[in-house]
Protein backbone atom coordinates (compact mmCIF):
# COMPACT_ATOMS: atom_id res chain seq x y z
CA UNK A 1 0.00 0.00 0.00
CA UNK A 2 1.29 3.39 -0.96
CA UNK A 3 2.38 6.07 1.41
CA UNK A 4 0.59 9.52 0.01
CA UNK A 5 -1.31 11.67 2.13
CA UNK A 6 -4.62 13.01 1.45
CA UNK A 7 -5.85 16.45 2.02
CA UNK A 8 -8.30 15.69 4.64
CA UNK A 9 -10.88 17.13 3.10
CA UNK A 10 -11.13 15.21 -0.14
CA UNK A 11 -11.17 12.00 2.16
CA UNK A 12 -13.74 13.23 4.14
CA UNK A 13 -16.08 13.51 1.32
CA UNK A 14 -16.34 10.01 0.34
CA UNK A 15 -17.00 9.27 4.31
CA UNK A 16 -20.57 11.04 3.52
CA UNK A 17 -21.33 8.82 0.95
CA UNK A 18 -21.14 6.26 3.92
CA UNK A 19 -24.79 5.51 4.63
CA UNK A 20 -25.87 1.45 4.22
CA UNK A 21 -29.35 -0.28 4.38
CA UNK A 22 -30.61 -2.00 6.82
CA UNK A 23 -31.95 -5.23 5.43
CA UNK A 24 -33.89 -6.25 8.45
CA UNK A 25 -34.47 -10.33 9.57
CA UNK A 26 -36.25 -12.19 7.15
CA UNK A 27 -37.60 -14.74 9.97
CA UNK A 28 -37.57 -17.68 7.07
CA UNK A 29 -33.41 -17.66 6.96
CA UNK A 30 -33.15 -15.46 9.86
CA UNK A 31 -31.06 -13.60 7.65
CA UNK A 32 -30.04 -9.59 8.70
CA UNK A 33 -27.70 -7.51 6.82
CA UNK A 34 -26.15 -4.45 5.86
CA UNK A 35 -25.79 -2.93 2.32
CA UNK A 36 -23.88 -0.27 0.85
CA UNK A 37 -23.15 0.94 -2.80
CA UNK A 38 -18.97 2.13 -3.28
CA UNK A 39 -16.93 3.70 -5.44
CA UNK A 40 -14.11 1.15 -5.03
CA UNK A 41 -13.21 -1.83 -7.40
CA UNK A 42 -13.57 -5.27 -6.09
CA UNK A 43 -9.89 -5.61 -6.02
CA UNK A 44 -9.42 -3.07 -3.49
CA UNK A 45 -12.20 -4.37 -1.22
CA UNK A 46 -10.69 -7.56 -1.20
CA UNK A 47 -7.46 -6.68 -0.67
CA UNK A 48 -8.23 -4.85 2.43
CA UNK A 49 -10.20 -7.48 3.96
CA UNK A 50 -7.47 -10.37 2.93
CA UNK A 51 -5.27 -7.34 5.11
CA UNK A 52 -8.14 -7.55 8.07
CA UNK A 53 -8.07 -11.21 8.05
CA UNK A 54 -4.04 -12.17 8.06
CA UNK A 55 -2.91 -8.98 10.19
CA UNK A 56 -3.21 -9.60 13.98
CA UNK A 57 -2.54 -6.31 15.05
CA UNK A 58 -6.10 -4.95 12.82
CA UNK A 59 -7.95 -7.70 15.27
CA UNK A 60 -9.39 -5.62 18.40
CA UNK A 61 -10.48 -3.10 15.70
CA UNK A 62 -13.59 -5.46 14.79
CA UNK A 63 -13.34 -7.78 17.21
CA UNK A 64 -12.45 -6.03 20.27
CA UNK A 65 -12.15 -8.84 22.88
CA UNK A 66 -9.35 -10.40 20.79
CA UNK A 67 -5.66 -9.22 20.73
CA UNK A 68 -4.60 -10.97 17.82
CA UNK A 69 -5.01 -14.41 16.73
CA UNK A 70 -2.60 -17.27 15.68
CA UNK A 71 -2.64 -18.95 12.19
CA UNK A 72 -3.55 -22.69 12.06
CA UNK A 73 -3.95 -23.36 8.39
CA UNK A 74 -4.42 -21.89 5.25
CA UNK A 75 -5.00 -23.89 1.79
CA UNK A 76 -5.81 -22.21 -1.66
CA UNK A 77 -7.27 -23.56 -4.87
CA UNK A 78 -7.91 -22.34 -8.26
CA UNK A 79 -10.95 -22.90 -10.51
CA UNK A 80 -12.10 -22.17 -13.84
CA UNK A 81 -15.07 -19.85 -14.29
CA UNK A 82 -16.67 -18.66 -17.28
CA UNK A 83 -18.56 -15.36 -17.52
CA UNK A 84 -21.62 -15.10 -19.83
CA UNK A 85 -22.87 -11.75 -21.39
CA UNK A 86 -26.08 -11.91 -22.93
CA UNK A 87 -26.78 -9.10 -25.65
CA UNK A 88 -30.64 -8.86 -26.26
CA UNK A 89 -31.03 -6.07 -29.22
CA UNK A 90 -34.58 -6.70 -29.47
CA UNK A 91 -36.63 -3.19 -30.78
CA UNK A 92 -39.90 -2.44 -29.44
CA UNK A 93 -42.16 -0.24 -31.70
CA UNK A 94 -45.43 0.48 -31.61
CA UNK A 95 -48.42 3.15 -29.19
CA UNK A 96 -50.69 2.93 -26.78
CA UNK A 97 -51.98 0.01 -26.02
CA UNK A 98 -50.42 -2.85 -28.60
CA UNK A 99 -46.57 -2.99 -29.19
CA UNK A 100 -44.89 -5.43 -31.34
CA UNK A 101 -41.39 -7.16 -29.91
CA UNK A 102 -39.07 -8.27 -32.50
CA UNK A 103 -35.97 -10.03 -31.80
CA UNK A 104 -33.78 -9.07 -34.61
CA UNK A 105 -30.19 -10.80 -33.18
CA UNK A 106 -28.95 -12.24 -29.80
CA UNK A 107 -25.16 -12.79 -28.82
CA UNK A 108 -23.43 -14.11 -26.16
CA UNK A 109 -20.14 -13.74 -25.26
CA UNK A 110 -18.34 -15.45 -22.64
CA UNK A 111 -15.46 -15.09 -20.75
CA UNK A 112 -13.04 -17.63 -18.89
CA UNK A 113 -11.11 -16.68 -15.86
CA UNK A 114 -9.60 -17.65 -12.54
CA UNK A 115 -11.33 -18.16 -9.38
CA UNK A 116 -9.60 -18.79 -6.10
CA UNK A 117 -10.71 -19.90 -2.93
CA UNK A 118 -8.63 -19.42 0.38
CA UNK A 119 -9.82 -21.09 3.53
CA UNK A 120 -8.12 -19.95 6.86
CA UNK A 121 -8.33 -21.27 10.00
CA UNK A 122 -6.79 -19.38 12.85
CA UNK A 123 -7.12 -19.20 16.74
CA UNK A 124 -8.46 -15.68 18.06
CA UNK A 125 -6.44 -14.62 21.41
CA UNK A 126 -8.97 -12.94 23.91
CA UNK A 127 -7.22 -10.19 25.82
CA UNK A 128 -8.32 -11.65 29.25
CA UNK A 129 -7.17 -15.16 30.29
CA UNK A 130 -11.06 -15.54 31.41
CA UNK A 131 -12.43 -14.96 28.36
CA UNK A 132 -12.22 -18.35 25.86
CA UNK A 133 -10.02 -18.53 22.67
CA UNK A 134 -12.28 -19.02 19.98
CA UNK A 135 -11.33 -20.93 16.74
CA UNK A 136 -12.27 -19.47 13.42
CA UNK A 137 -12.55 -20.95 10.00
CA UNK A 138 -12.60 -18.10 6.71
CA UNK A 139 -13.28 -19.04 3.53
CA UNK A 140 -13.02 -16.20 0.88
CA UNK A 141 -13.66 -16.96 -2.84
CA UNK A 142 -12.47 -14.11 -5.72
CA UNK A 143 -13.58 -14.34 -8.94
CA UNK A 144 -12.18 -11.30 -10.75
CA UNK A 145 -14.09 -12.01 -14.18
CA UNK A 146 -17.21 -11.68 -12.22
CA UNK A 147 -16.03 -9.34 -10.09
CA UNK A 148 -17.47 -10.55 -7.02
CA UNK A 149 -15.86 -11.66 -3.75
CA UNK A 150 -17.24 -13.41 -0.90
CA UNK A 151 -15.81 -13.90 2.33
CA UNK A 152 -17.64 -16.02 4.69
CA UNK A 153 -16.56 -16.50 8.77
CA UNK A 154 -17.70 -19.41 11.09
CA UNK A 155 -16.92 -20.20 14.75
CA UNK A 156 -16.04 -23.67 14.54
CA UNK A 157 -14.57 -23.81 18.75
CA UNK A 158 -17.42 -22.22 20.87
CA UNK A 159 -16.72 -24.11 23.95
CA UNK A 160 -15.89 -23.90 26.81
CA UNK A 161 -17.85 -21.05 27.55
CA UNK A 162 -20.28 -18.79 26.21
CA UNK A 163 -19.31 -17.37 23.33
CA UNK A 164 -18.30 -13.60 23.01
CA UNK A 165 -20.67 -11.33 21.06
CA UNK A 166 -18.99 -11.50 18.09
CA UNK A 167 -19.76 -15.10 17.48
CA UNK A 168 -23.68 -15.20 18.37
CA UNK A 169 -24.15 -15.87 14.90
CA UNK A 170 -24.11 -19.44 12.63
CA UNK A 171 -21.94 -17.13 10.78
CA UNK A 172 -21.92 -14.29 8.57
CA UNK A 173 -20.41 -13.15 5.24
CA UNK A 174 -18.94 -10.05 3.73
CA UNK A 175 -19.72 -9.67 -0.05
CA UNK A 176 -18.33 -7.38 -3.07
CA UNK A 177 -20.34 -7.69 -6.55
CA UNK A 178 -19.72 -5.09 -9.28
CA UNK A 179 -22.22 -3.27 -11.03
CA UNK A 180 -22.83 -3.07 -14.23
CA UNK A 181 -22.07 0.88 -14.22
CA UNK A 182 -18.50 -0.18 -13.39
CA UNK A 183 -17.58 -0.93 -16.83
CA UNK A 184 -18.22 3.23 -17.62
CA UNK A 185 -17.03 4.61 -14.49
CA UNK A 186 -14.64 6.97 -14.91
CA UNK A 187 -10.98 6.50 -13.75
CA UNK A 188 -10.29 7.88 -10.08
CA UNK A 189 -7.18 10.58 -10.45
CA UNK A 190 -5.88 12.83 -7.69
CA UNK A 191 -8.21 15.22 -8.24
CA UNK A 192 -11.05 13.24 -8.60
CA UNK A 193 -13.84 14.20 -6.06
CA UNK A 194 -16.35 11.87 -4.34
CA UNK A 195 -19.31 13.37 -5.99
CA UNK A 196 -18.26 13.18 -9.13
CA UNK A 197 -18.29 9.23 -8.98
CA UNK A 198 -20.98 6.90 -9.33
CA UNK A 199 -21.12 3.82 -7.20
CA UNK A 200 -18.94 0.54 -9.05
CA UNK A 201 -19.57 -2.07 -6.21
CA UNK A 202 -22.26 -3.37 -3.41
CA UNK A 203 -21.24 -4.47 -0.71
CA UNK A 204 -22.93 -6.67 1.58
CA UNK A 205 -22.19 -7.39 5.08
CA UNK A 206 -25.02 -10.17 6.04
CA UNK A 207 -25.36 -12.56 9.56
CA UNK A 208 -27.23 -15.40 10.10
CA UNK A 209 -28.50 -14.76 14.19
CA UNK A 210 -28.70 -17.63 16.36
CA UNK A 211 -30.36 -17.21 19.56
CA UNK A 212 -28.49 -15.63 22.30
CA UNK A 213 -27.58 -18.26 25.12
CA UNK A 214 -28.79 -17.04 28.69
CA UNK A 215 -24.54 -16.83 29.63
CA UNK A 216 -24.30 -14.16 26.83
CA UNK A 217 -27.41 -12.40 27.31
CA UNK A 218 -26.13 -12.22 31.12
CA UNK A 219 -23.26 -10.64 30.37
CA UNK A 220 -24.86 -8.16 28.49
CA UNK A 221 -23.86 -9.24 25.15
CA UNK A 222 -27.16 -8.69 23.07
CA UNK A 223 -26.82 -4.58 23.02
CA UNK A 224 -23.89 -4.41 21.98
CA UNK A 225 -24.51 -6.48 19.05
CA UNK A 226 -25.99 -3.81 16.24
CA UNK A 227 -22.92 -2.17 16.65
CA UNK A 228 -20.02 -4.80 15.69
CA UNK A 229 -21.98 -5.12 12.71
CA UNK A 230 -21.34 -1.53 11.32
CA UNK A 231 -18.14 -1.36 12.61
CA UNK A 232 -17.57 -3.82 10.25
CA UNK A 233 -19.21 -2.76 7.28
CA UNK A 234 -17.67 0.66 8.06
CA UNK A 235 -13.87 -0.41 8.22
CA UNK A 236 -13.94 -2.56 5.60
CA UNK A 237 -15.62 0.68 3.67
CA UNK A 238 -12.69 3.18 5.13
CA UNK A 239 -9.97 0.89 4.56
CA UNK A 240 -10.77 0.21 0.94
CA UNK A 241 -11.63 4.38 0.45
CA UNK A 242 -8.20 5.21 2.35
CA UNK A 243 -6.22 2.56 -0.26
CA UNK A 244 -8.37 3.81 -2.78
CA UNK A 245 -6.71 7.06 -2.79
CA UNK A 246 -3.30 6.33 -2.25
CA UNK A 247 -3.29 4.53 1.08
CA UNK A 248 -2.44 6.38 3.75
CA UNK A 249 0.34 6.78 6.64
CA UNK A 250 -0.18 4.37 9.70
CA UNK A 251 0.34 5.97 13.09
CA UNK A 252 3.81 5.08 14.95
CA UNK A 253 2.16 2.51 17.56
CA UNK A 254 3.87 -0.19 19.02
CA UNK A 255 7.49 1.32 18.69
CA UNK A 256 8.78 0.21 21.93
CA UNK A 257 6.03 -2.06 23.40
CA UNK A 258 4.27 -4.60 21.30
CA UNK A 259 0.60 -4.85 21.15
CA UNK A 260 -0.52 -7.97 22.17
CA UNK A 261 1.37 -7.81 25.32
CA UNK A 262 0.30 -4.33 25.97
CA UNK A 263 -3.42 -5.43 25.84
CA UNK A 264 -2.64 -8.55 27.69
CA UNK A 265 -1.10 -6.24 30.79
CA UNK A 266 -4.08 -3.42 30.06
CA UNK A 267 -6.96 -6.17 30.26
CA UNK A 268 -5.18 -7.27 33.37
CA UNK A 269 -4.51 -4.36 35.81
CA UNK A 270 -8.01 -2.99 34.31
CA UNK A 271 -9.29 -5.65 36.39
CA UNK A 272 -6.91 -5.76 39.10
CA UNK A 273 -7.95 -1.66 39.32
CA UNK A 274 -11.19 -2.03 39.10
CA UNK A 275 -12.34 -0.90 42.15
CA UNK A 276 -10.90 2.16 41.93
CA UNK A 277 -14.03 3.23 40.05
CA UNK A 278 -16.72 2.87 42.65
CA UNK A 279 -14.43 4.91 45.05
CA UNK A 280 -13.01 7.64 43.19
CA UNK A 281 -13.21 10.40 45.59
CA UNK A 282 -12.33 13.72 43.23
CA UNK A 283 -14.17 15.78 41.45
CA UNK A 284 -13.10 14.36 37.93
CA UNK A 285 -14.25 11.80 36.10
CA UNK A 286 -13.07 8.31 37.39
CA UNK A 287 -14.14 6.42 33.98
CA UNK A 288 -11.27 9.02 32.35
CA UNK A 289 -8.88 9.12 34.93
CA UNK A 290 -8.61 5.69 36.01
CA UNK A 291 -8.25 4.30 32.62
CA UNK A 292 -6.13 6.70 31.58
CA UNK A 293 -3.58 5.54 34.34
CA UNK A 294 -4.31 2.32 34.46
CA UNK A 295 -3.17 2.20 30.80
CA UNK A 296 -0.13 4.42 31.15
CA UNK A 297 0.89 1.95 33.78
CA UNK A 298 0.81 -0.85 31.46
CA UNK A 299 2.99 0.88 29.14
CA UNK A 300 5.40 1.94 31.55
CA UNK A 301 5.79 -1.66 33.05
CA UNK A 302 6.52 -3.01 29.97
CA UNK A 303 8.83 -0.51 28.41
CA UNK A 304 10.63 -0.81 31.65
CA UNK A 305 10.73 -4.84 31.18
CA UNK A 306 11.66 -4.71 27.42
CA UNK A 307 14.39 -1.78 28.79
CA UNK A 308 15.98 -3.59 31.61
CA UNK A 309 16.11 -7.22 29.83
CA UNK A 310 16.50 -6.63 26.13
CA UNK A 311 16.77 -10.12 25.03
CA UNK A 312 13.09 -11.07 24.11
CA UNK A 313 13.94 -14.50 25.27
CA UNK A 314 13.83 -13.16 29.06
CA UNK A 315 10.74 -14.39 30.48
CA UNK A 316 8.42 -12.25 32.35
CA UNK A 317 8.85 -12.46 35.95
CA UNK A 318 13.06 -12.20 35.31
CA UNK A 319 11.89 -8.88 33.44
CA UNK A 320 10.00 -7.64 35.98
CA UNK A 321 12.00 -8.03 38.46
CA UNK A 322 14.77 -6.23 36.55
CA UNK A 323 12.63 -3.66 35.66
CA UNK A 324 11.68 -3.50 39.71
CA UNK A 325 15.17 -3.58 41.17
CA UNK A 326 16.68 -0.69 38.23
CA UNK A 327 13.21 1.77 37.97
CA UNK A 328 13.43 4.65 40.67
CA UNK A 329 10.66 7.09 39.13
CA UNK A 330 10.17 10.87 39.98
CA UNK A 331 6.65 11.75 38.59
CA UNK A 332 7.02 15.31 37.95
CA UNK A 333 3.34 17.29 38.26
CA UNK A 334 1.67 13.89 39.54
CA UNK A 335 -1.60 15.99 40.15
CA UNK A 336 -3.69 13.28 41.82
CA UNK A 337 -1.33 10.92 42.34
CA UNK A 338 -2.83 7.98 40.69
CA UNK A 339 0.07 7.01 38.37
CA UNK A 340 2.53 7.41 41.28
CA UNK A 341 -0.11 4.85 43.24
CA UNK A 342 -0.48 2.20 40.32
CA UNK A 343 3.24 2.82 40.47
CA UNK A 344 3.69 2.10 43.76
CA UNK A 345 1.16 -1.10 43.60
CA UNK A 346 3.03 -2.82 40.82
CA UNK A 347 6.11 -2.73 42.83
CA UNK A 348 7.87 0.21 41.36
CA UNK A 349 10.26 2.11 43.49
CA UNK A 350 9.44 5.96 42.87
CA UNK A 351 7.93 9.75 43.76
CA UNK A 352 5.04 11.81 42.69
CA UNK A 353 5.59 15.50 43.22
CA UNK A 354 3.13 18.12 42.76
CA UNK A 355 2.35 22.05 43.82
CA UNK A 356 -1.04 21.03 45.23
CA UNK A 357 -1.55 18.13 47.56
CA UNK A 358 -4.97 16.43 46.19
CA UNK A 359 -7.58 15.19 48.75
CA UNK A 360 -7.16 11.68 47.48
CA UNK A 361 -3.77 11.62 48.71
CA UNK A 362 -3.94 10.60 51.77
CA UNK A 363 -5.77 7.55 50.74
CA UNK A 364 -2.66 6.68 48.43
CA UNK A 365 0.09 7.78 51.17
CA UNK A 366 -1.68 5.22 53.34
CA UNK A 367 -1.07 2.46 51.08
CA UNK A 368 2.56 3.69 50.60
CA UNK A 369 3.00 5.83 47.80
CA UNK A 370 5.21 8.43 48.24
CA UNK A 371 3.67 11.65 47.04
CA UNK A 372 5.28 15.38 48.12
CA UNK A 373 3.76 18.82 48.53
CA UNK A 374 6.22 20.92 46.68
CA UNK A 375 6.54 23.18 44.71
CA UNK A 376 9.86 23.00 42.12
CA UNK A 377 12.13 26.09 40.76
CA UNK A 378 12.41 24.52 37.04
CA UNK A 379 15.33 26.23 36.18
CA UNK A 380 17.66 24.75 39.20
CA UNK A 381 15.51 22.13 40.95
CA UNK A 382 18.23 19.05 40.80
CA UNK A 383 17.15 15.32 40.91
CA UNK A 384 17.68 13.36 43.74
CA UNK A 385 20.51 10.77 43.41
CA UNK A 386 19.18 7.50 42.31
CA UNK A 387 16.76 8.36 39.63
CA UNK A 388 16.15 6.67 36.88
CA UNK A 389 12.98 7.62 35.00
CA UNK A 390 11.93 10.94 35.26
CA UNK A 391 8.10 10.83 34.33
CA UNK A 392 6.02 14.22 32.91
CA UNK A 393 2.63 12.96 32.38
CA UNK A 394 0.29 15.89 31.11
CA UNK A 395 3.15 18.13 33.25
CA UNK A 396 2.01 21.23 31.79
CA UNK A 397 4.38 24.20 32.72
CA UNK A 398 7.03 21.40 33.76
CA UNK A 399 6.88 19.50 30.09
CA UNK A 400 9.75 22.07 28.34
CA UNK A 401 11.73 21.82 31.95
CA UNK A 402 11.84 18.14 32.00
CA UNK A 403 14.94 17.55 29.08
CA UNK A 404 17.37 20.23 31.37
CA UNK A 405 15.96 18.82 34.78
CA UNK A 406 17.16 15.33 33.24
CA UNK A 407 20.45 16.91 33.04
CA UNK A 408 20.60 17.81 36.63
CA UNK A 409 20.82 14.82 38.42
CA UNK A 410 23.76 13.80 41.24
CA UNK A 411 23.94 10.75 39.76
CA UNK A 412 24.06 9.43 36.14
CA UNK A 413 21.71 10.34 34.01
CA UNK A 414 18.08 9.33 34.14
CA UNK A 415 15.39 8.20 31.21
CA UNK A 416 12.85 10.58 30.21
CA UNK A 417 8.99 9.37 29.47
CA UNK A 418 7.27 13.09 28.52
CA UNK A 419 3.45 13.13 27.44
CA UNK A 420 2.75 16.72 26.54
CA UNK A 421 -0.81 17.87 26.37
CA UNK A 422 -0.75 22.07 26.82
CA UNK A 423 1.70 23.83 24.17
CA UNK A 424 3.31 25.54 27.41
CA UNK A 425 6.83 27.29 26.46
CA UNK A 426 9.82 27.31 29.31
CA UNK A 427 8.02 30.91 30.63
CA UNK A 428 5.08 29.05 31.78
CA UNK A 429 3.35 30.59 28.87
CA UNK A 430 1.08 28.91 26.33
CA UNK A 431 2.31 29.58 23.07
CA UNK A 432 2.62 28.60 19.28
CA UNK A 433 6.00 27.01 18.81
CA UNK A 434 7.97 27.93 15.83
CA UNK A 435 8.39 26.25 12.44
CA UNK A 436 10.86 23.21 12.88
CA UNK A 437 12.79 20.53 10.74
CA UNK A 438 13.30 18.55 14.15
CA UNK A 439 11.71 14.99 13.01
CA UNK A 440 8.71 13.70 14.15
CA UNK A 441 6.81 10.21 13.51
CA UNK A 442 5.79 9.76 9.87
CA UNK A 443 1.89 10.00 10.10
CA UNK A 444 2.65 13.78 11.32
CA UNK A 445 5.32 14.84 8.72
CA UNK A 446 2.81 16.56 6.87
CA UNK A 447 0.50 17.92 9.28
CA UNK A 448 1.29 21.86 10.05
CA UNK A 449 -0.67 21.65 13.66
CA UNK A 450 0.65 23.31 16.33
CA UNK A 451 0.77 19.78 18.09
CA UNK A 452 2.98 18.48 15.88
CA UNK A 453 5.23 21.72 16.16
CA UNK A 454 4.98 21.38 20.12
CA UNK A 455 6.15 17.32 19.96
CA UNK A 456 9.13 19.17 17.64
CA UNK A 457 10.07 21.87 20.14
CA UNK A 458 9.98 18.96 23.13
CA UNK A 459 12.32 16.73 21.17
CA UNK A 460 14.03 19.05 20.19
CA UNK A 461 14.82 20.19 23.78
CA UNK A 462 15.51 17.01 24.84
CA UNK A 463 18.14 16.43 21.68
CA UNK A 464 19.77 18.75 22.41
CA UNK A 465 19.98 18.00 26.34
CA UNK A 466 21.81 14.89 25.11
CA UNK A 467 18.97 12.68 24.99
CA UNK A 468 17.85 10.03 22.27
CA UNK A 469 14.55 10.95 21.57
CA UNK A 470 11.52 8.09 20.42
CA UNK A 471 7.87 8.71 19.91
CA UNK A 472 5.26 5.93 20.37
CA UNK A 473 1.71 6.51 20.38
CA UNK A 474 0.07 5.29 23.33
CA UNK A 475 -3.16 3.67 23.36
CA UNK A 476 -5.15 5.76 25.71
CA UNK A 477 -8.06 7.81 25.43
CA UNK A 478 -6.66 11.32 24.68
CA UNK A 479 -6.47 12.33 21.57
CA UNK A 480 -2.86 13.87 22.55
CA UNK A 481 -1.31 10.35 22.74
CA UNK A 482 2.37 11.03 21.49
CA UNK A 483 4.68 10.51 24.64
CA UNK A 484 8.67 11.17 23.93
CA UNK A 485 10.84 8.49 25.25
CA UNK A 486 14.21 9.58 25.99
CA UNK A 487 17.37 7.40 26.73
CA UNK A 488 20.69 9.46 27.41
CA UNK A 489 22.77 9.66 24.69
CA UNK A 490 26.30 7.36 24.59
CA UNK A 491 28.84 10.77 26.16
CA UNK A 492 26.02 12.51 27.51
CA UNK A 493 26.65 11.40 30.85
CA UNK A 494 27.76 14.68 32.42
CA UNK A 495 25.43 17.37 33.74
CA UNK A 496 25.22 20.37 31.25
CA UNK A 497 24.86 23.05 33.57
CA UNK A 498 21.91 25.24 33.66
CA UNK A 499 22.91 28.58 31.89
CA UNK A 500 23.99 26.33 28.61
CA UNK A 501 20.35 24.08 28.27
CA UNK A 502 18.81 27.57 28.83
CA UNK A 503 20.87 28.98 26.17
CA UNK A 504 20.32 26.57 23.93
CA UNK A 505 16.75 25.95 23.90
CA UNK A 506 16.46 29.44 22.57
CA UNK A 507 14.60 32.59 22.47
CA UNK A 508 11.53 30.97 24.44
CA UNK A 509 13.52 29.78 26.89
CA UNK A 510 13.87 32.00 29.71
CA UNK A 511 13.86 31.91 33.31
CA UNK A 512 10.71 33.19 35.08
CA UNK A 513 10.72 35.12 38.74
CA UNK A 514 11.81 32.87 41.86
CA UNK A 515 9.43 32.63 44.97
CA UNK A 516 10.20 30.78 48.26
CA UNK A 517 8.52 27.53 48.39
CA UNK A 518 9.01 24.26 50.49
CA UNK A 519 11.70 21.77 50.50
CA UNK A 520 11.85 18.46 48.98
CA UNK A 521 12.08 16.97 52.79
CA UNK A 522 8.96 14.42 52.37
CA UNK A 523 10.41 13.01 49.69
CA UNK A 524 13.62 12.46 50.65
CA UNK A 525 12.09 10.97 53.71
CA UNK A 526 9.09 8.45 52.24
CA UNK A 527 11.20 7.93 49.50
CA UNK A 528 14.42 6.60 51.13
CA UNK A 529 16.18 8.89 48.61
CA UNK A 530 18.11 11.88 49.64
CA UNK A 531 16.20 14.94 47.82
CA UNK A 532 17.81 18.05 46.36
CA UNK A 533 17.13 21.08 48.40
CA UNK A 534 15.83 23.86 46.02
CA UNK A 535 15.93 26.67 47.37
CA UNK A 536 13.59 29.11 45.30
CA UNK A 537 10.90 27.90 43.18
CA UNK A 538 9.43 29.77 39.79
CA UNK A 539 6.15 31.48 40.82
CA UNK A 540 3.02 29.67 39.58
CA UNK A 541 2.08 31.34 36.35
CA UNK A 542 -1.59 32.10 35.59
CA UNK A 543 -3.21 29.15 33.88
CA UNK A 544 -3.56 31.20 29.88
CA UNK A 545 -6.69 30.00 28.68
CA UNK A 546 -9.97 27.80 30.12
CA UNK A 547 -8.36 24.73 28.63
CA UNK A 548 -5.06 24.80 30.56
CA UNK A 549 -6.94 25.40 33.56
CA UNK A 550 -8.74 22.44 33.26
CA UNK A 551 -5.57 20.52 32.35
CA UNK A 552 -4.30 21.81 35.76
CA UNK A 553 -7.22 20.64 37.89
CA UNK A 554 -6.47 17.38 36.91
C1 LIG B 1 -2.25 18.84 34.03
S1 LIG B 1 -1.70 18.47 35.59
C2 LIG B 1 -1.28 16.80 35.34
C3 LIG B 1 -1.36 15.97 36.54
C4 LIG B 1 -1.08 14.49 36.33
N1 LIG B 1 0.25 14.24 35.87
C5 LIG B 1 -2.11 13.87 35.44
O1 LIG B 1 -1.84 13.60 34.28
O2 LIG B 1 -3.24 13.67 35.89
C6 LIG B 1 -0.13 19.27 35.72
C7 LIG B 1 0.36 19.31 37.16
O3 LIG B 1 1.66 19.88 37.18
C8 LIG B 1 1.77 20.57 38.42
N2 LIG B 1 2.89 21.53 38.34
C9 LIG B 1 3.04 22.52 37.45
N3 LIG B 1 4.18 23.21 37.73
C10 LIG B 1 4.75 22.62 38.80
C11 LIG B 1 5.93 22.87 39.56
N4 LIG B 1 6.75 23.89 39.26
N5 LIG B 1 6.19 22.05 40.60
C12 LIG B 1 5.38 21.03 40.90
N6 LIG B 1 4.24 20.75 40.23
C13 LIG B 1 3.94 21.54 39.19
C14 LIG B 1 0.42 21.23 38.56
O4 LIG B 1 0.13 21.57 39.89
C15 LIG B 1 -0.52 20.16 38.03
O5 LIG B 1 -1.07 19.38 39.05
Amino acid sequence: MGKRKQPKDRVDHFFTLYNPTEIALDPATGIEALEQDVVFPMATFARNIERWITDPALTPIVYPPFRGFEPLSKTTTTATTMDVTMTDTSSTTGTGKSTTTSRAAATTTSTTGQSTTTVVERRLLPKGEWQPAVVERITWTLDPTLGTAQFTFHAVDRTPLPAPTYFQVSEFSLTYTTLPSAAAAPEITPTTRAEDLVPVGRTRLSWCTLPISPEAAKLGHEPTRAKVWHTMLQRAYKWSVHDLLGGYTPVNKDVLVAKPAYSARYAQLKKKYAYLLTTWTEKTDPQKYVYEDVALASYLTLLWERHYSPSEKTDEDTARASARANVHFADLGAGNGLLTYLLHKEGYRGFGVDIRARKIWPRWQEEGASLIESTLDLPTYTLPPGVTWVLGNHADELCPWIASIGTRSAGPRPNLFILPCCFYNQDGNLFAAPASTFPVPPHLEKAGSRYKRYLQYIGELCDRNGFEVTYDALRIPSTKNLALICTPRAGAEAAIPTSTVVAQAGPAATTRPVEKQQQLVGAAKADGLEAAAPAEAPARPAPVHAAAAERTSR
